[in-house]
């Protein structure tokens, strides 16, 4: 039986090229804070690292602004498209390492940013991964964390994982503000910003990038069908099945 990391690999290792001309990935309002934030007068960021960086999105934001970023994914192919996306963008000081979020191969306090983007709803253990990214940040360092947002309202929270999950084996859980907050606590994180978008899903090209079986794309159209009107409410579900979640942003400083 296949562990939860095959199922990621299998997932995204097909699919890299999708996920770089993803317009969801490319571009967002939450690239933009980000560029933001570490522009603001901060300690200056040496060594930045970028949590399951998928096709690299976010350590293309970052490399410009810090001395070095790592790159760190699961996935073997989506590390060559960010190796040639960063080399066709002149990025010089962007590195890929390959591996598990789970068991970061880096020593103790060796970052002072560690930044991850639409990946911690795939990881199998995320306080296990939170603590592993706290014990490879220094004292003061920061933690930059995105991702798309559970609705705390547990009926609409639950259709949206069940959407997820259809379209995408290696889902695990998206998280609810309550939720991200008892993570970052139990990390002693501290959070500095927070902010959340709302991000349509456009349907067809949600399904398409993943390569969803028809018959799951049949289910996931059948449960939108069928859902009571505070879910369709709740994910503004339009017609055509395409959706609005929110993105949520956490800037958090970890001390002593
Ligand atoms: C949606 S993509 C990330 C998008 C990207 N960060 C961006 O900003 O465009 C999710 C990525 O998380 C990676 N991932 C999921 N679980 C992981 C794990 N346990 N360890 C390392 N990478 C993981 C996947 O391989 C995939 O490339």
């Amino acid at each position: 039986m296949k562990q939860h990391l095959d199922a990621v690999q299998s997932s995204f290792d097909p699919r890299a090229q999708a996920y770089l001309s993803s317009a969801v990935h490319a571009a967002g309002a939450d690239l933009q804070a980000a560029r933001e934030l570490l522009a603001a007068p901060v300690q200056r960021i040496e060594r930045a690292l970028d949590l399951g960086c998928g096709a690299g999105h976010l350590a293309y934001v970052l490399a410009p602004q810090v001395g070095q970023v790592v790159a760190f994914d699961a996935s073997p192919a989506m590390l060559d498209v960010v190796r040639d996306s960063a080399a066709q963008r002149g990025l010089g000081n962007l590195d890929c390492q390959v591996g598990d979020v789970h068991q970061l191969p880096f020593a103790d306090s060796s970052f002072d940013l560690v930044a991850t983007r639409y990946s911690a709803h795939h990881w199998r253990d995320l306080p296990r991964a939170m603590a592993e990214a706290r014990r490879v940040l220094r004292s003061g360092g920061r933690l930059l964390f995105i991702d798309l947002e559970a609705p705390s309202d547990t009926l609409v929270d639950t259709h949206l994982q069940a959407m997820e999950l259809l379209r995408d084996p290696s889902h695990v859980r998206n998280r609810s503000r309550e939720e991200w907050l008892a993570l970052l606590r139990a990390i002693g994180a501290q959070v500095e910003h927070e902010q959340r978008w709302p991000t349509r899903l456009q349907f067809d090209t949600w399904v398409q990038r993943m390569q969803t079986p028809e018959p799951m794309v049949r289910a996931i159209r059948l449960l939108q069908q069928g859902a009571p009107a505070e879910v369709s409410a709740g994910l503004a579900i339009e017609p055509d099945g395409s959706f609005t979640p929110s993105t949520v942003l956490w800037w958090a400083r970890c001390a002593g």
